[in-house]
């Protein structure tokens, strides 16, 4: 993206605005690998919105994310579901990835929900376990900001938001989540430094994203899928449909849970 990635971000929100009706919303939430069907829970009857018709989006890559962004009423409160995004490894650059998180704050949220798929490093946390992201180690050489931007990062992920989360489900676990290039997995190496380095979890999303968004003066909630073993801790080798099947079948409650979250927020 050459343009100002912040007023590219404007125009999205302005032709979203037109698209929908809706002049101002509440929450944004990004559907990662495998997450779309949680977004069901939120009901239906929503405008949908093909991100190919909006400003400064590019096409998706990768199967299971779909490229759109869905508009809908939760009782008092309008959401954006992104269902889809894009990842740093798709090559349009560290503007492209933080461009859907910055045209939701430009459309108004003020919360922003961001989910992914992710490999655990911590044995505590098993396939088809939901993670709260209680901070991030952001090893993807890149930031969303440009310029002198010294946003500051002590809470990127919210402890309200993770404790109106833990209320909802007290036995919902916290980690550390290391975001990668991608688009390989990693070694079984890598994957013993990233445990040294403290990480519970990995992938290729977000961090970018919460970066943007707290520059953009949003709340964060991150919650991640567990969706596989990294690389070396199971014995067994990694794939894709992996991801998107394990994102199916716990769609439903991490449907629930999020559809509950967003209930329970303190109106805007
Ligand atoms: Cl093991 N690594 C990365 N980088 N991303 C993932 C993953 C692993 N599992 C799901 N997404």
């Amino acid at each position: 993206m050459t343009t100002d990635p912040y007023a590219a971000a404007e125009k999205a929100a302005e032709q979203l605005r037109s698209l929908t009706g809706v002049d101002f919303y509440d929450v944004a939430l990004v559907m990662g690998s495998g997450w779309a069907p949680a977004a069901d829970a939120f009901g239906s009857g929503g405008a949908e919105v093909p991100t190919s018709e909006l400003s400064g989006f590019v096409p998706p890559a990768v199967e299971g994310h779909s490229g759109s962004v869905r508009s809908l009423r939760s009782g008092d409160r309008d959401l954006l579901v992104f269902l889809g995004r894009t990842h740093l490894y798709e090559g349009h650059g560290a503007q492209a990835v933080a461009h859907g998180v910055r045209t939701a704050v430009a459309a108004g949220a003020s919360t922003v929900v961001l989910t992914n798929a992710a490999g655990s490093l911590n044995p505590a946390f098993g396939v088809g376990s939901p993670v709260l992201i209680a901070d991030h180690i952001n090893l993807t050489g890149r930031s969303p900001l440009q310029g002198a931007t010294f946003v500051d990062l002590t809470e990127t992920y919210s402890a309200k938001l993770r404790g109106l989360a833990k209320e909802i489900d007290p036995a919902l676990a916290e980690g550390v989540y290391a975001a990668m290039p991608g688009p390989h997995f990693e070694t079984p190496a890598e994957i013993r430094m990233l445990r040294a380095m403290g990480a519970d979890l990995v992938g290729m999303s977000t961090a970018l994203e919460a970066i943007a968004a707290r520059e953009a003066g949003a709340d964060v909630l991150g919650l991640s899928l567990v969706t596989n073993v990294a690389a070396g801790l199971s014995g067994q080798p990694l794939d894709h449909e992996e991801v998107l099947a394990t994102g199916r079948d716990a769609a439903t409650d991490v449907g629930a849970l999020l559809a509950s979250l967003v209930e329970r927020l303190e109106p805007a």
